[in-house]
């Protein structure tokens, strides 16, 4: 039994009480008890890779604040390291890769992950399902994640992060036919990465599209969505008896929702470039009443609380003036707030309190009016 299904029901377009919050990377190094689980475990690898000390820091926000979700704590560049591309974190320098793909050899060289290599995930899922549970009542649910077709291949052409991913767009516009065969490999690899993650637990999954807004308009959709409504129509709908919402995300799509509104997804996340009630009323233009997730800009975090809350407050009004999703309806349900891109890890843990106590008080009293 599910203590707190807010967020679940956020995600269907059901009525809630008041508005369910998650924050992107929640568990991460702006908190201290994260720090000192990271430093036992070594490095980030050994963390992610270790099933109980990934279900110590997935557990930690939710100790913190009161958060309506947890999210697996892992990371996108799993698949990429069990197809045998090498991954390295090295010192605060971000992720990086010992083999990229830069040549059509390796290129066809590419298999589907093996799912046996992510077995650690699969195992941190069901570990993180247990603690989340006390005599068969689940505090909040869990959402299961991956990285889309195109961002994986991002990091796997480069070989780590970049300001303008120079060799993957070279690989797109020069050999389509390459960087199509990867994103073929990556959606098959996604589809049975998140099918695991919902057979282990996962109760909600979240496709992170992190680097889809670098793409002109017409290769988004034809790369980039395209390979993330291919995984979509992969995937479980439901698993023992409840339905398991899709979350997609694409990190500077706001131009592109109407096109995103037709790849089977249950919520789309926005960032900050697109106001809530804006995306509401296009998606009611569409006929399409998904829900949204989303958007304060993570840097309101560095403002005083006051600012904070000020700023938690105007995008609930905003969405709170727009109309409803379907009658019957608030104007704030079908809604999860969220920042529109993960948290700074310099972010003031307080910071975070102070935005949490504003939505939930607010989203309460709002939805009174
Ligand atoms: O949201 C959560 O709390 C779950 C955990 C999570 C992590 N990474 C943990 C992490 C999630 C959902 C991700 C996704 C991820 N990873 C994305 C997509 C979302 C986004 O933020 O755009 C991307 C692009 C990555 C790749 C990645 N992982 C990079 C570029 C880096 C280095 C930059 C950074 O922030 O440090 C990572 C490392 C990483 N993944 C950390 C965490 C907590 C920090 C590593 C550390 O502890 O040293």
């Amino acid at each position: 039994m599910l203590l707190n299904d807010r967020f679940l029901k956020a995600c269907l377009g059901e009525a809630v009480d008041q508005t369910p919050l998650w924050l992107m990377r929640q568990a991460g190094r702006y908190l201290p008890e994260y720090n000192a689980t990271r430093a036992k475990a070594g490095s980030f690898l050994g963390l992610a890779k270790n099933p109980t000390y990934a279900t110590e820091v997935t557990l930690q926000p939710l100790d913190r604040y009161p958060l309506d979700a947890a999210i697996l704590f892992s990371d996108i560049l799993t698949i990429p390291d069990a197809m045998g591309l090498g991954l390295k974190f090295t010192g605060g320098e971000g992720p990086s890769f010992d083999h990229p793909l830069r040549t059509e050899e390796a290129v066809k060289k590419l298999r589907v992950a093996d799912m046996g290599e992510l077995k650690y995930v699969f195992d941190a899922v069901s570990e993180i399902r247990k603690a989340l549970s006390q005599d068969g009542k689940q505090r909040v649910p869990l959402i299961g994640f991956s990285g889309s077709p195109w961002t994986l291949a991002c990091y796997m052409i480069d070989g780590s992060g970049s300001d303008d991913f120079r060799h993957a767009k070279t690989m797109m516009f020069s050999r389509p036919d390459l960087l199509q065969h990867i994103l073929d490999i990556n959606a098959q690899s996604v589809a049975a990465y998140l099918t695991e993650q919902v057979k282990a637990g996962a109760q909600a999954l979240m496709i992170f599209d992190t680097w889809g807004g670098m793409l002109p308009d017409g290769w988004y959709q034809q790369m980039s969505l395209a390979s993330m409504q291919k995984v979509i129509s992969l995937l479980p709908r439901e698993h023992e008896g409840r339905k398991i919402p899709i979350i997609m995300f694409t990190k500077g799509g706001a131009i592109w929702l109407n096109d995103m509104a037709h790849a089977g997804a249950d919520v789309i996340a926005i960032d900050w470039t697109i106001s809530l009630s804006r995306a509401r009323k296009q998606l009611l233009a569409l006929n399409k009443p998904l829900a949204l997730q989303g958007n304060l800009d993570p840097l309101i975090l560095f403002s005083e609380p006051k600012q904070i809350a000020e700023q938690a407050n105007l995008l609930l009004e905003d969405l709170a003036g727009a109309p409803a999703l379907k009658p019957g309806l608030h104007p704030l349900d079908g809604h999860i707030f969220n920042l529109g891109h993960g948290i700074s890890q310099f972010t003031p843990p307080e910071s975070v309190s102070a935005l949490t106590e504003t939505v939930i008080q607010r989203s309460r009293v709002l939805r009174s009016k």
